[in-house]
């Protein structure tokens, strides 16, 4: 089904062994709407992400990315067709420069391969699509740093920026501001919001602290114990009295 939804997920359920870690989810991301999944600690919610990502085959159900059946799709295919999940700090090559981490996957989606890397260093044309790349998450005064140096915020910036080098239609980020203190959190809150509307991506962002996502996300889908439990506007999640139940009936903090 065509359709200006860039993602449907229909009831998805994923167990693993015994245990249903997702239970007859249905979810859909409308292009150009920020769009965030929140749920408590265990909730599924990085289930749901290596779902969509194909990471996992869902137990039941289905995932259609732009009007096509993608249900079952490698993680690489899927990045081919502008799909892409932020692959966590692990993916970074530490030891490089800011620059060297973005040219590399610009590299390899203009098909150019991996082995003649000493020669693309020197790449012009690299140079200057990673620089464009690097100003959309500000981090274009450090480009010539080796990525180690970096604060962990920054880092993780850099990852944002690797995620989207490769051009996506629609980037999955599990929860980007983990591990960040709260000034942290806030700039790449603000960063997220700021390229869901200044680029043609869309972005649908996991949280688990709900407060994060109330000024910025423009619709909120609530999972709770693997069940879609509520979605709506910030305003309606903010006060649906099954939201704040969940959350306060885990512990506080999460
Ligand atoms: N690979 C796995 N094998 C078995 N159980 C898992 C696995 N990954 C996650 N779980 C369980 O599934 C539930 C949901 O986990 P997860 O998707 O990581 O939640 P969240 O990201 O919302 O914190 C948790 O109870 C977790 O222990
Ligand atoms: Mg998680």
């Amino acid at each position: 089904m065509a359709s200006e939804n860039i993602l449907e997920v229909r009831n998805v359920t994923h167990r693993y062994g015994d245990f249903i870690a997702l239970k007859d989810v249905t979810i859909t991301v409308p292009e150009e709407r920020l769009t965030a999944l929140i749920g408590p600690n265990g909730a599924g919610k990085t289930t749901f992400y290596n779902v969509v990502s194909g990471k996992y085959r869902p137990s039941r159900g289905s995932i259609i990315f732009n009007g096509v059946n993608v249900t079952g799709y490698s993680p690489h295919k899927l990045s081919l067709m502008g799909l892409s999940r932020s692959f966590q700090i692990t993916n970074i090559f530490h030891e490089l420069t800011v620059i060297e981490n973005v040219m590399i996957p610009i590299a390899l989606h203009e098909g150019k391969g991996f082995y003649f890397w000493t020669k693309y260093r020197k790449d012009r044309h690299l140079f200057n699509e990673a620089m464009k790349v690097l100003s959309l998450v500000g981090l274009e005064d450090v480009y010539a740093r080796v990525t180690r140096e970096l604060s962990y915020g920054d880092r993780r910036l850099v990852e944002i920026a690797i995620v989207l080098a490769g051009k996506p239609q629609l980037v999955l980020l599990d929860e980007p501001t983990a591990g960040m203190t709260p000034e942290e959190t806030e700039k790449m809150v603000h960063l997220i919001k700021n390229l869901a509307t200044t680029t043609e991506t869309t972005f649908f962002f996991t949280e688990h602290d709900m407060n994060v996502v109330f000024s910025v996300a423009e619709y909120i889908y609530v999972l709770h114990q693997g069940e879609l439990l509520a979605q709506g506007k910030p305003e309606d999640i903010r006060a649906d009295p099954k939201v704040r139940e969940a959350y306060l009936g885990g512990s506080l903090d999460t």
